[in-house]
């Protein structure tokens, strides 16, 4: 039994004021008609059907993702609040535990640019058959081409490129100098983000790694069915402290496999992924919209409804939406977080 669950919960703070804490990125159209979560869905849909699509997201945004899927209601896996990945992945295996099921489940962001859909269920279907043969995590690996800071990185013991790795070590988020020296080694791969693994794997390691979370869902697990279901949830989630699932449990993990991924791979995380997806001007600018450049380098210039004039100016990203204007230079762009 294979089933999806697409985690929709963050808010996208890197890509304000497009993304909003109450409209984050994952719902919003920013490159053509379709937002990514249901980009995502239909990517999925190609190889599974809607009855095995899940997405887990947060109470604010279930009607966000009831107006732009037609997965059923049950479907649905709410939070009530955002815990980060690791309460939203622990929450959704003991939902399928507990009735007895234990599925292998791609758990997965929704917040990704991918082009090559036949590749991506070929990697997805590779890493299935080896999550339901091993109780190990698979994840799916993506050859890093930048000293990305923003991404977990996996290194494998040995390279096959065309199939299943045994991962030696997975660390989230190092520094630009360790980065710079780990994408000179064939050994590195960048954590897309997705894994795939049975809920009971999921639990295990929960309960190996990450005892407070571990309690907490026990307790959540009691509850349900029950009348005082919902307000339990409440109670054990608002006693979580915030932690990624790569932090949580994916570092400390013992038994990890790598599948590789051929296919196109952004995480649509901030401004500057624009640059890599959208071809720029004959100045280097990324142009979004009907704006006039004068003199102006490398500059990344977005807006929908507003008209944008700029002159003489480099470096630097400049949004407008109906809610705020963004001027930040591009190397400051992580911290926009601590703007918000
Ligand atoms: N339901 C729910 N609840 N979803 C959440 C929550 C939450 O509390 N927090 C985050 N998410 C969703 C986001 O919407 C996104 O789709 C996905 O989980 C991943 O969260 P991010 O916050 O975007 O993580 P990241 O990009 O910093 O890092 C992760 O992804 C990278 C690749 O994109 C890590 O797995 C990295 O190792 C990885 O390289
Ligand atoms: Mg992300």
């Amino acid at each position: 039994m294979l089933k999806a669950v697409i985690m929709a919960g963050g808010n996208g703070t890197r890509l304000w004021p497009k993304s909003q804490p109450d409209l984050p990125k994952q719902f919003i159209p920013i490159l053509d008609g379709q937002s990514m979560l249901q980009k995502t869905v239909s990517r999925l849909a190609s190889f599974l059907s809607y009855r095995d699509i899940y997405v887990v997201t947060v109470d604010k945004y279930v009607s966000y993702v009831k107006e732009q899927t037609d997965l059923p209601d049950e479907n649905i896996i709410v939070e009530p609040d955002s815990k980060d990945t690791a309460a939203c992945i622990g929450l959704t295996a003991i939902r399928f535990l507990h009735h007895d099921q234990d599925p292998v489940l791609i758990t997965l962001p929704s917040d990704h640019y991918i082009d090559g859909d036949d590749a991506f269920r070929d990697a997805l279907l590779t890493a299935y058959h080896q999550a339901a043969k091993v109780p190990c995590v698979v994840t799916v690996g993506i050859k890093p081409n930048r000293p990305e800071t923003a991404y977990g990185y996996i290194k494998v013991e040995e390279v096959f490129d065309d199939n299943v790795m045994p991962v030696e070590k997975f660390t989230e988020k190092p520094d630009l100098s360790t980065a710079l020296r780990w994408i000179k080694v064939p050994h590195f791969y960048w954590n897309s983000g997705i894994f795939v693994w049975r809920a009971s794997v999921i639990r295990e390691l929960i309960e190996q790694h990450m005892p407070r979370l571990s309690e907490g869902l026990r307790k959540i697990q009691a509850g349900i069915g029950k009348p005082e279901e919902k307000s339990i949830l409440k109670q054990e989630y608002m006693k979580l402290n915030k932690m990624s699932i790569d932090y949580g449990v994916i570092e400390k993990a013992s038994c990890i496999y790598l599948v590789p991924g051929s296919f196109v791979w952004d995480d649509m995380g901030n401004w500057t992924s624009l640059e890599r997806l959208i071809e720029k001007d004959r100045n280097g600018n990324v142009v979004i919209g009907e704006h006039k450049l004068l003199n102006t380098h490398n500059c990344i210039v977005y807006s929908e409804k507003v008209f944008i004039g700029a002159i003489g100016i480099e470096d630097l990203i400049i949004t407008v939406t109906d809610q705020a204007v963004l001027i930040c230079r591009k190397d400051k762009e992580q911290e926009i977080k601590k703007l918000m």
